[in-house]
């Protein structure tokens, strides 16, 4: 029988074998158990210690405590390189391909143009009100100062909902032509003074082609105070439309007809946008001061009150904007499209 010291190297030796042996990490912890653990044999080994002769002790106790120390830096060791190697991909990987690219979605162009004009606005104190694209015929044209026998309501035809006429209902659903129902709407809940814009969703009964679309955008807008004048309503839409298409965008009135409004205007601007397409002035939006009856449909003294109203179409900016030259662009979620924006 070999002496106690004598017995710890080789020991030592076969347990760092078995280790370094070890290929996946179950069998590393099996080699683990059978030296250091508690029946194990290296763990005999220094249980004989205690038995040993008092002046053995001293030199024995620290031979076999610096090996239990190699010993578990040695699996301590292995350990990491057994993790390392069940990370690995199974397969063989090309480490020099390049990432997967995330793609990041994007707000559509219309929402794009709807964002920065309804931030436009309340920077000079405007909030945003909505209404429903369902509509009756009162708040679409009634209550705009248009009765049914109206001229004005040839240029709006829309879509009706049949259940509505069916039931006898007197002011039958349709779809709005426009955001000036929300006008009326707004006004009916709220005592002046107002000060309202309403990005929304209209139809028309139009055929597609590279101008119409049954279906497309406006902003409206209503202001109502005490001795609001035309002057107000022009320097508004200056300012708007000079942070929507540059510093140096122009704005000219011309005499119109509206019949919620009057005096009403057509809105034309000049700018480089209209100057590259060729045009010195482009017509964009209808205005005009906020007629009398109007107010008495919704209850407001037109004596007291005085307002002006405007609406335009959200995708004819973003066209005249992008250099965009059909609107059916806008419905078709090709991405080849809306990734340029
Ligand atoms: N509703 C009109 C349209 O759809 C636009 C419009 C013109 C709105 C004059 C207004 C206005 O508020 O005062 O063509």
């Amino acid at each position: 029988m070999p002496g106690f010291i004598e017995q710890i190297e080789p020991l030592k030796q076969s347990a760092l074998a078995e280790f370094q042996a070890s290929e996946d990490l179950a069998s590393l912890e099996q080699a683990r158990v059978s030296c250091l653990g508690s029946n194990g044999k290296f763990t005999a080994l220094l249980k004989q210690l205690g038995a040993l002769p008092k002046e053995e002790k001293p030199l024995a106790g620290k031979a076999i405590n610096s090996s239990k120390v190699e010993l578990e830096a040695a699996l301590a060791r292995r350990r990491n390189e057994l993790e390392l190697k069940a990370a690995f991909p199974k397969e063989p990987t090309d480490f020099t391909l390049p990432g997967r690219r995330r793609i990041v979605g994007k707000l559509h162009p219309l929402t794009q143009v709807t964002e920065d004009i309804v931030r436009s606005f309340r920077k000079i104190g405007f909030v945003v009100a909505d209404g429903p694209e369902v509509e009756d015929d009162y708040y679409c044209f009634d209550a705009l100062n248009t009765p049914a026998d109206h001229p004005a309501r040839d240029s709006q035809d829309t879509f009706y909902l049949s259940n509505s006429t069916q039931a006898g209902q007197s002011s039958p659903y349709l779809l709005r032509t426009h955001t000036s129902s929300v006008q009326i709407r707004v006004m009916e809940k709220q005592a002046p003074p107002v000060r309202i814009i309403v990005p929304g969703r209209v139809y028309r009964r139009d055929n597609a082609d590279a101008t119409h679309n049954p279906t497309f955008h406006q902003v409206e807008g209503l202001y109502v105070d005490r001795n609001v004048t035309v002057g107000d309503l022009k320097g508004t839409v200056e300012f708007v439309f000079r942070e929507l298409m540059g510093p140096e965008t122009q704005i000219r009135f011309r005499p119109h007809y509206f019949s919620y409004t009057e005096p009403s205007f057509e809105i034309d601007f000049s700018s480089s946008l209209t100057r590259k397409i060729g045009k010195q002035w482009l017509e964009i939006a209808g205005c005009g001061m906020v007629h009398p009856q109007v107010f008495e449909n919704v209850g407001y003294d037109s004596e007291e009150w005085s307002g002006w109203a405007f609406g335009f179409g959200i995708e004819r900016i973003a066209m005249i904007r992008y250099g965009i030259n059909d609107i059916r662009l806008f419905y078709e979620n090709d991405q080849r499209f809306l990734k340029q924006f």
